[in-house]
């Protein structure tokens, strides 16, 4: 049987520390799907047509990568994937208690999904994609924390808005 495995954020945008993650997932199982979570509430940078098109590249040489969007309930969409796992990545005590509430809701919603905890590589601990869109934001080189198409496309969303 196939392993499937689904790994959701907002991914707004992807960085070197999400990779990390897939990569490590994409050891493990048979399939990974990069499932972007859509929330209405939450505005994002990037419109999801242009996040789904940076995960692709980004993940284009990772085997056994999809990458899909998913507006309702998780497990739902795991579920209806025959997936067995949600891999979250850890990076700092600091993630623990909202982990540990989403990965309880989630088994208590579907027991057969497994939340899997992956933790990336220790320097991208301090990642996340809010403080990519600052440095960005504020002219900064954001390089060393995504890939280079990501890095031009955050500058090309803040050109002529820097403050
Ligand atoms: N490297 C770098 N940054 C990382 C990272 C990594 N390995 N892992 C997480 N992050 C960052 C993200 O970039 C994001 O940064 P930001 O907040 O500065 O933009 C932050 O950590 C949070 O991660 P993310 O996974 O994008 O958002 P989230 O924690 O809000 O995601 C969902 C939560 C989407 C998984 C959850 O809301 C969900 O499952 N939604 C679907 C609806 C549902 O089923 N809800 C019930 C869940 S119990």
């Amino acid at each position: 049987m196939k392993r499937t495995a689904l790994y959701p954020g907002t991914f707004d945008p992807i960085t070197f520390g999400h990779m990390d993650v897939i990569r490590r997932a994409a050891d493990l199982f048979d399939r990974v799907i990069v499932t972007i979570a859509v929330n209405p509430d939450k505005h994002t940078l990037f419109t999801l047509s242009e996040r789904r098109k940076q995960i692709a590249r980004a993940v284009q040489d990772i085997p056994r990568v999809e990458v899909a969007e998913c507006g309702g309930l998780l497990v739902d969409f795991a579920l209806k994937h025959n997936a067995v796992a949600i891999i979250r990545g850890v990076r700092a005590v600091s993630d623990f208690d909202y982990e540990f509430q989403m990965a309880l809701t989630n088994r208590k919603l579907a027991e057969t999904i497994t939340t899997v905890f992956l933790m990336p590589h220790e320097r991208y601990a301090y990642l996340n994609s809010s403080i990519v869109r600052e440095v960005a934001r504020l002219g900064g080189r954001v390089d060393c924390f995504v890939p280079d198409f990501v890095a031009s496309a955050l500058k090309k969303k803040f050109s002529g808005k820097k403050s």
